[in-house]
């Protein structure tokens, strides 16, 4: 195991997951937001988490103290040339993402490892903006990072065994459960997973049910932690919009064709929890 410093770029639901994750694992996290106000807030939120961590007797606080010691919140993108493996979480849009691999092959080490948490998109299309498409690869952490035990490992067709073994390497001293899976939309779980979620909405744009009974019908039938629709809010409906398009974009399979509802509510900017209102308004809790 040769990753000692991670860098992570995106403050959002994820990149503060991860970055979480990762301290607490013992990794030197350097976080990189676009604004330095956002990745003030990251640090401030992960001050709370870990402050409630401690009050539940879940946390020493001696070790709250040193993971906090191990994150730096950075708003220059060159601040990550230090790192050993960068993990990059920024919004699930291919041109985006596209960009910063360019900028992070141009800013950091020969050696270092650039990985993508996207849930769909080609990690191949990642790799190639880059002149080491065989340190590239997908790290897959699932939300919430902290509690969920699952990464996918993703190989592009171009990932070296190396870089794959040091990925699972990675994920496996946070503390995770690896499964490999090839570069693929969706790759294994959401691949399975969505095309339940977009179902879901389209039976309650059918009036089938109201959103309470389809949320209901699922935790009680089919015993799952979450209905649908709460899962929806959770993940993001924008997050879901792209991961949707993308694997439609991949199979054109109907199943994954977006539900209208799902486009109209991220065009009105209720896209979950984030936003304070998607399918639950989350303003009165
Ligand atoms: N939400 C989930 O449940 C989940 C789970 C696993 C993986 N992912 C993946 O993680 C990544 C981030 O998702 P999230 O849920 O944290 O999203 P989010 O909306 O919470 O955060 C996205 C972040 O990207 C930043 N950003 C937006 N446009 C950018 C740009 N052009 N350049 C740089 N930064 C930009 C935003 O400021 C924000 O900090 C996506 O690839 C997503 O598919 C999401």
């Amino acid at each position: 195991m040769t990753v000692k410093r991670v860098g992570v770029v995106g403050s959002g639901i994820m990149g503060s997951g991860v970055a979480e994750v990762a301290a607490k694992a013992g990794f030197e996290v350097v976080l990189r937001s676009r604004a330095q106000a956002s990745a003030d807030a990251m640090v401030a939120g992960l001050e709370k988490s870990l402050a409630k961590q401690v009050d539940r007797g879940k946390l020493e606080d001696a070790d709250r103290i040193a993971v906090l010691g191990r994150v730096r919140a950075v708003s220059d993108l060159g601040e990550l040339a230090e790192c050993d493996l960068v993990l990059e979480s920024i919004v699930e849009d291919l041109p985006a993402k596209r960009h910063l691999f360019t900028e992070l092959d141009r800013i950091c080490g020969d050696a270092a490892i650039l990985a993508t948490n996207t849930s769909t998109l080609p990690v191949v299309e990642m790799a190639m903006q880059t002149g080491r498409p065989d340190k590239v690869c997908g790290i897959h952490f699932f939300n919430p990072a902290s509690a969920m035990a699952l990464v996918e490992v993703v190989r592009s067709i171009t990932s070296s065994d190396e870089t794959i073994a040091e990925a699972r390497a990675f994920a496996e001293a946070c503390g995770k459960t690896v499964v490999d899976v090839r570069d693929q939309a969706g790759f294994i779980v959401n691949a399975l997973l969505f095309p339940y979620l977009n179902n879901a909405v389209r039976l309650l744009d059918a009036g089938v049910a109201t959103r309470d009974g389809i949320d209901a019908a699922m935790k009680g039938g089919c015993n799952f932690p979450m209905g649908p629709l709460e899962l929806l809010d959770l993940v993001g409906l924008d997050t879901s919009l792209a991961i949707l398009d993308a694997l439609y974009d991949e199979f054109k399979d109907p199943n994954y064709a977006p539900a209208p509802l799902l486009k109209r509510m991220v065009s009105a900017e209720r896209v979950g929890r984030k936003s304070g209102a998607g399918f639950y308004d989350y303003t009165k809790k």
